[in-house]
């Protein structure tokens, strides 16, 4: 990565994860055919459609900067996708393996917070209020949907537990 200064680098980042959310609705689905759970399932669905939102913001910031909303391959969120399409492999459909899922789950969404995180403050002191606003939106979605996941966790990961 070859970036000059923070305008790059803000540009960088937002290609990055312009990236990696298109492959997160990619994973999505598979992880939703994947779990028992019917409250995780409908978890995974209902982030399926706040990325496509999600994805439309980015949209819209790379319009107001007369870019291209083109991507450039994310492998942070590749690599933690890939441990969870290979666990899904790898096990049987049931309670360990939803608690599996919705620790990999959770990897991805620390990765978004780390993400949009930075993200926030860089576009506050380029001046790029519009954009401020739009990756405030989706850095409270991944929040929540973190806290959420921890919820279902709560009661999983003790059927996890209590499997023989
Ligand atoms: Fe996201
Ligand atoms: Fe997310």
């Amino acid at each position: 990565m070859s970036v000059e200064n923070l305008e790059g680098l803000f540009v960088h980042e937002l290609k990055d994860i312009l990236d990696g959310e298109r492959q997160i609705t990619k994973a999505l689905p598979k992880m939703a055919k994947a779990v028992e759970s019917q409250e995780l399932k409908a978890a995974f669905e209902e982030h399926l459609r706040v990325t496509e939102e999600q994805i439309g913001r980015l949209e819209t910031i790379f319009e107001s900067m007369d870019k291209a909303a083109r991507g450039k391959k994310c492998p942070g969120v590749e690599g933690i996708i890939k441990e969870g399409s290979e666990t899904i492999k790898e096990n049987d459909m049931g309670p360990a393996l939803d608690a599996a899922l919705i620790a990999e789950a959770q990897k991805v969404e620390h990765y978004e917070i780390a993400t949009y995180g930075t993200l926030v403050e860089w576009a506050k002191i380029l001046g790029r209020d519009n954009a401020v606003e739009l990756l405030q939106q989706t850095l409270a979605e991944e929040k929540e949907t973190d806290e959420r996941l921890t919820e279902i966790a709560s009661e999983l990961n003790l059927v996890a537990q209590a499997q023989a």
